[in-house]
């Protein structure tokens, strides 16, 4: 039997405990050809981004891959810190190895590099954090961001209630401007909404199923980091990412048009009907995604 074929990827991410689980899996299943992870800030500053980063790759020996810092801002405004979910350092007090090497170069220059380095459309993006690097990506390597294959993005929210203000999600309250430029890019871009990722729930069984061999057990350790406060379950955002790359059959994914509210008000960074036409995942079959989860981190 042939080995199941690899995506090559870049994830930029803000980590993050969700953040985490999500690189965890796409390192430990490999299902990835991971070329780099650049950080963002966004859950926390981006030198907690960026050593978190480095970090995931210490503990499963992956130090070949590259870590390259990003935007340490979004680009208008002063973006919002999630510590209260992740802790001070991002991961919730996990201890996790120091990282081995250190990080380089930017992250935008370097995803411009990478882009061109490759065949056009054969490097996908998958972006669990604010979407400011790949905003100054646009901005200023056009040629190289047209060779992206498909940008993948946790963000937003659609009929569900947001988890900033009353319609906005986080990814995209931070920096509402860099989701506009995304949306306006022309990209092959899939956006995964609150709507979904609040249904990939972690149980505490889950949990318990997970802890075997590093990435399962540093996984189930992160994941149980979230349930501090009490909850009986917790949800999944950015793992969903990585699973629609491998299983876009998992989803139900819809073409709508949107634009993204750029006020000062309590929805900026939500989604509002507009003129750019991008898929949005919709629904998703939990119970199929939480065991190629599983699969993945064992
Ligand atoms: C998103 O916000 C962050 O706190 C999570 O890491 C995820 O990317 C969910 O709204
Ligand atoms: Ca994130």
């Amino acid at each position: 039997m042939s080995a199941p074929s690899t995506r090559r990827v870049i994830i930029d991410t803000d980590p993050g405990l969700d953040d985490a689980v999500a690189i965890l899996f796409a390192l430990n299943s490999r299902r990835f050809d991971v070329l780099g992870l650049t950080s963002v800030a966004g859950n926390i500053g981006i030198n907690i981004t960026t050593k978190n980063a480095g970090r995931l790759l210490a503990l499963l020996d992956r130090e070949s891959i590259p870590v390259i810092t990003g935007a340490a801002a979004p680009l208008a405004r002063k973006g919002i810190e999630e510590a209260g979910i992740h802790g001070n350092d991002g991961l919730g007090g996990v201890v996790l190895p120091e990282p081995l090497a250190k990080p380089h170069g930017y992250a935008p220059f370097w995803m411009a590099e990478q882009l061109r380095a490759n065949h056009a459309g054969s490097v996908d993006i998958l972006a669990l954090g604010p979407l400011t690097n790949i905003a100054l990506l646009l901005r200023d390597h056009a040629d190289a961001a047209r060779r992206i294959g498909s940008l993948i993005v946790m963000g937003g929210v659609v009929h569900d209630k947001g988890n900033v203000g009353p319609h906005s999600e986080f990814n995209f309250a931070c920096d509402p401007e860099a989701v506009d430029a995304v949306l306006r890019s022309g990209l092959d871009v899939t956006l995964i909404p609150l709507d979904v990722t609040r249904k990939v729930r972690a149980s505490v069984e889950f949990v318990q199923a997970l802890r075997t061999g590093i990435a399962g057990n540093a996984a189930a350790d992160l994941i149980s980091a979230y349930f501090q406060d009490g909850h009986e379950s917790r949800p999944l955002h950015d793992p969903c990412v990585m699973l629609l790359a491998l299983a876009p059959e998992l989803f139900g994914i819809e073409t709508r048009n949107v634009s993204v509210d750029l006020s000062d008000g309590p929805d900026a960074g939500a989604l509002v009907a507009g003129m750019a036409s991008v898929k949005i995942a919709m629904r998703v079959d939990v119970e199929g995604v939480l065991g190629l989860l599983a699969q993945g981190l064992a």
